[in-house]
């Protein structure tokens, strides 16, 4: 993670006073990437240098990781290093010992493949190990160019080193919280596909395009990023009652009787059995969607008859993004629709079978959804977020290797 100083030079007493609440600061931040953002913009200002990148260990693959900003409204893209490179981050990663340096670009260590990639040039670079209570090596806190171009002294180094020890604890919390979350995540995805695997062709492609859809919905609605990211990962397992329904009903080729959709529509009753009485939050909204998602705002869904607003919000939104994307896709009861006659049904159905409110917002984001339909990568799409310009899916990459 990196942070491109461009602030005021400050005192020594406002420097002073970074410091004494530094620790404060980063120990309120739970997300690692918010948290490292953080660490490495008060460090940028303490030290007064022009840089600040932090490389944390990735054990699993045995590499280093950053992420660096390439410039101003691009994404941040991920910066991965094998362990065994011979670089100056990878010694000090591996032997914990400071490297300091005047003028980097003259040590045979030194890389340039990170200034190239971000439009910098190093000229005086200090590396301190970033350690935990035990010891033990974590990743490497990076600073270059102190300002006046004075090379770095022990009074930085000391600096620098007494930050990452303030800061290893805060990062290894984070960084366990998001494996955690991770781990949820991916069990709840899964159980996601369990549903939907029987009676769909592109599983994958079905749940993704709900998620996002969901996602930018919510958005555009006004929800603040964090309730739009659990309507996302919630908004997967809206049809997870389906694994509670026979072949012969879920995988019938034809039109249903009115018998066998009576049995259909129990899918919403499952799933509420399934998810009723959850402690998580992500499942407690999966909850009403999946219990909620065929009642339409007229009174006339199932399995309630509710009618607008005694419809959950979260409910809404999802209806929305299932039936845009069933409509759009190939089932075993029917051909899939061109995407525009899926859209057009979609704002004749506003204020019918849909929240007039949410048709409005999916109205708005149709520019990108239509790009998603046309398999146009979905991190060159438009989020509705202020400032925030990418859909957070596909990270770019870059990998460094030996010859770097
Ligand atoms: P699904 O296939 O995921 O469809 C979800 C919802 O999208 C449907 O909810 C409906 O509101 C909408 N939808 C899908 N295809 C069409 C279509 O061709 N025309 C229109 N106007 N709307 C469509 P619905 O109807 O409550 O159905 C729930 C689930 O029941 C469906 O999920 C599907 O698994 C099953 N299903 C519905 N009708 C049939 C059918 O005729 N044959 C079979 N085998 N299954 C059906
Ligand atoms: C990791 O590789 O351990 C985490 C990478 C990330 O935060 O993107
Ligand atoms: C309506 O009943 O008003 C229209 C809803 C629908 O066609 O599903
Ligand atoms: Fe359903």
């Amino acid at each position: 993670m990196q942070y491109t100083q461009t602030a005021k030079k400050l005192t020594a007493e406002e420097k002073l006073r970074l410091l004494v609440s530094f620790g404060t600061r980063i120990s309120s931040e739970i997300r690692l990437d918010h948290l490292l953002n953080s660490i490495a913009r008060q460090i940028a200002q303490i030290l007064d240098v022009g840089r600040c990148i932090i490389f944390l260990i990735d054990p699993d693959r045995e590499e280093l990781w950053s992420k660096i900003a390439q410039g101003k409204g691009l994404a941040y893209t991920e910066i991965r290093m094998p362990l065994t490179t011979k670089g100056i981050i990878s010694h000090v990663a591996k032997t914990g010992e400071t490297i300091n340096l005047q003028n980097a670009y003259e040590d045979p260590r030194f890389s340039m493949a990170i200034d190239m990639v971000t439009d910098f040039r190093t000229h005086s670079l200090l590396a301190v190990p970033l350690k935990n209570n035990t010891g033990k090596v974590l990743g490497v806190f990076q600073v270059a160019n102190k300002a006046d171009d004075l090379p770095f002294d022990r009074n930085d180094e000391g600096i620098l080193l007494l930050l990452s020890t303030l800061a290893s604890s805060s990062i290894e919390i984070a960084t366990l919280y998001q494996e955690l979350y991770g781990a949820q995540l991916e069990t709840l995805y899964r159980l996601a596909i369990t549903a939907e695997y029987r009676d769909q062709q592109d599983t994958r492609s079905h749940l993704k395009n709900i998620s996002i859809i969901s996602f930018l919905l919510a958005g555009t609605l006004g929800m603040p990023k964090h309730e739009a990211e659990i309507i996302k990962n919630a908004s997967t397992l809206h049809d997870i009652g389906k694994v509670a329904l026979a072949d012969n009903i879920l995988l019938k080729p034809g039109k249903l009787t009115p018998e066998e959709f009576e049995k259909m529509k129990e899918h919403t009753i499952y799933g509420g059995k399934i998810l009723e009485g959850a402690k998580s939050k992500i499942l407690q909204v999966a909850y009403k969607m999946s219990m909620y998602h065929h009642e339409k705002w007229n009174g006339k869904g199932y399995p309630k008859g509710l009618k607008g607003e005694e419809i959950p919000l979260e409910a809404r939104i999802v209806t929305v993004a299932d039936v845009f994307d069933a409509l759009c896709q190939f089932r075993v009861y029917k051909d899939a629709w061109k995407t525009q006659d899926a859209y057009e049904y979609m704002l004749k159905e506003s204020g019918h079978s849909f929240d007039p409110r949410v048709v409005a917002a999916f109205k708005k984001i149709y520019p990108a959804i239509r790009k998603l339909y046309s398999h146009i990568p979905v991190n060159q799409m438009t989020g509705p977020f202020p400032g925030d310009e990418n859909i957070p899916t596909e990270n770019t990459v870059i990998r460094m290797t030996q010859q770097d």
